[in-house]
């Protein structure tokens, strides 16, 4: 019998948790155990706190309970914060330490067992429930890790591509196999999800979150939020530096802002002003450049990512809506092709000359219903190069078409039917397979890019817009 479960049944229940604090401030050093192994800090602080506050499915996050009257006690957020100061973290280190036997086959530790299904090898009873069915839950294993003294998360298993489509007018947003094309996982909990984008390792997906102004960092393989970053303003389009070290961010207010989180210590490090409020933000294939637009202004704001100063900004004749881009031999970025607002088409900016070079309209298609309601400004709303760099394509809200474009002739190869209201476009990396989110149906459609065919209609949320390609990192 554990020390802990002996305290337990002998004395009343306000002297055990008076003992086990004691117990907790005076073992000396609380956090090593058996065999000299250490229970690490900052494992703790980065990747088992969020457990405690992540919503599972039909169970009270722990932040809700164990805040108040408990001997494993969390500290209180502080008001308006979605995440612990260095002390209270220190503060909570200290009191799950004390239900921890590190090191000791992890059944021993009543923190582990707690939460854990009785089935599974958890003890019977936990007046906040059964968090986790079974031992190779991933949220489960990352605090057994912690309790067996580790240092960082493990080796992933595999690390796969998916495609993340994220829903305009839902708190949700869904992952497909672009293998199956079936919906794969859900990332719950974020209303109004806007933009989204990946950690190059897989290790991370990022969101922003219009309801809460914050930058939410999603756990590859928990699909947890890990994180919530304030930012400046109300967010709308993201983009994730070439070394992954940085996300910038649109903020879609007045006078206008992108702003720079560092994705590796979890904070807003700069606010860089703009010409107007950002809609999108994107960044060059080459990594140089983060490249912002503004309906309001209609300007293109060309921020270098070295420095994270304005390296020049362009004035165009009407809003500016999503862009894209190709490259030169060497990389650098040769074109932006750019939506505009009011116009059903897209403009083409050589990224040296700042000049606008081409325009191209869609023809109207006939037989085709053309959508004049709903359209925001924008009948054309989405825009893709494949990795090939040989097409473009470009969504037609009126004439829910995508029309595909060669490079760099920018002539019009062919048009395919993808759904009402289509918008945002991503290209599989291998080039194979274009998806397109379509508000209007609930649903992402994947096109065979070389066909130019329609092989699946995957329904996801409600009003799907933004989508992105991403990898994810897998535990099994
Ligand atoms: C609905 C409220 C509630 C939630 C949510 C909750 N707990 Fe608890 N927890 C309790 C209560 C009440 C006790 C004391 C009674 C008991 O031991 O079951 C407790 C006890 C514990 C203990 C043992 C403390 C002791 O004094 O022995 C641990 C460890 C624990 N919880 C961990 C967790 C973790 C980790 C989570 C989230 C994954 C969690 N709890 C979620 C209510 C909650």
């Amino acid at each position: 019998m554990s020390p802990c479960a002996l305290f337990r049944s002998r004395l009343p229940a306000p002297l055990f948790l008076f003992v086990t604090v004691l117990l907790s401030l005076f073992a000396v050093p609380a956090a090593v155990g058996q065999a000299g192994v250490k229970l690490d800090y900052e494992f703790f602080k980065n990747e088992v706190q969020p457990i405690f506050l992540a919503k599972r499915n039909n169970n009270v996050r722990c932040i809700q309970c164990h805040t108040r009257s408990s001997s494993f006690r969390l500290q209180p957020l502080e008001e308006g914060q979605f995440f612990w100061t260095e002390e209270q973290s220190r503060q909570n280190f200290e009191y799950a330490s004390a239900f921890v036997r590190p090191g000791e086959p992890p059944l021993n530790s009543r923190f582990l067992t707690h939460p854990l299904a009785a089935s599974a090898g958890g003890d019977p009873f936990h007046g906040g429930g059964k968090h986790f069915a079974n031992q190779s839950d991933p949220e489960w294993r990352i605090m057994a890790d912690w309790v067996a003294g580790a240092t960082k998360r493990r080796e992933p298993a595999r690390t796969v591509v998916r495609i993340v489509q994220t829903n305009a007018a839902g708190d949700n947003s869904h992952i497909i196999d672009p293998a199956t094309n079936r919906v794969v996982g859900v990332i719950e909990n974020i209303e109004i999800p806007h933009g989204v984008t990946g950690a190059p390792d897989g290790s991370q997906i990022y969101i922003s979150n219009e309801s809460l102004h914050t930058l939410d960092v999603v756990d590859s393989r928990t699909l947890r939020i890990k994180r919530r970053i304030h930012l400046s303003g109300r967010p709308n389009n993201i983009a994730v530096s070439k070394d992954g070290g940085k996300v910038y961010v649109g903020i879609m207010e007045a006078p206008g802002a992108v702003d720079v989180i560092d994705v590796v210590n979890m904070q807003r490090v700069k606010t860089v002003p703009t010409v107007g409020a950002i809609h999108n933000v994107y960044v060059t294939p080459d990594g140089r450049y983060a490249v912002a637009g503004s309906i309001q202004r209609s300007t293109i704001n060309v921020i270098d990512t070295r420095t994270d100063e304005m390296a020049w900004t362009k004035e165009m004749d009407s809003g500016i809506r999503p862009m894209i881009f190709d490259t030169h031999a060497d990389g650098s970025t040769k074109n932006i092709y750019v939506q505009l607002s009011e116009f059903h088409g897209f403009a083409v900016v050589d990224f040296n000359t700042h000049e606008e070079i081409a325009r191209i309209e869609h023809p109207a298609i006939e037989g085709e219903e053309a959508h004049r309601d709903g359209l925001q400004g924008a009948p054309a709303h989405g825009l893709a190069v494949s990795p090939d760099g040989k097409t473009l394509w470009s969504t037609s809200k009126v004439y829910s078409h995508a029309y595909i474009h060669s490079l760099p002739d920018l002539k019009e190869i062919g048009r395919v039917h993808v759904g009402q209201h289509p918008e945002w476009i991503t290209f599989t990396p291998d080039g194979k397979t274009v998806y397109i989110g379509a508000a209007g149906d609930n649903a992402t459609y994947a096109v065979d890019a070389k066909t130019m065919t329609v092989v699946a209609k995957i329904d996801v949320g409600q009003t799907p817009k933004r989508i992105g390609t991403v990898l994810m990192q897998q535990d099994q």
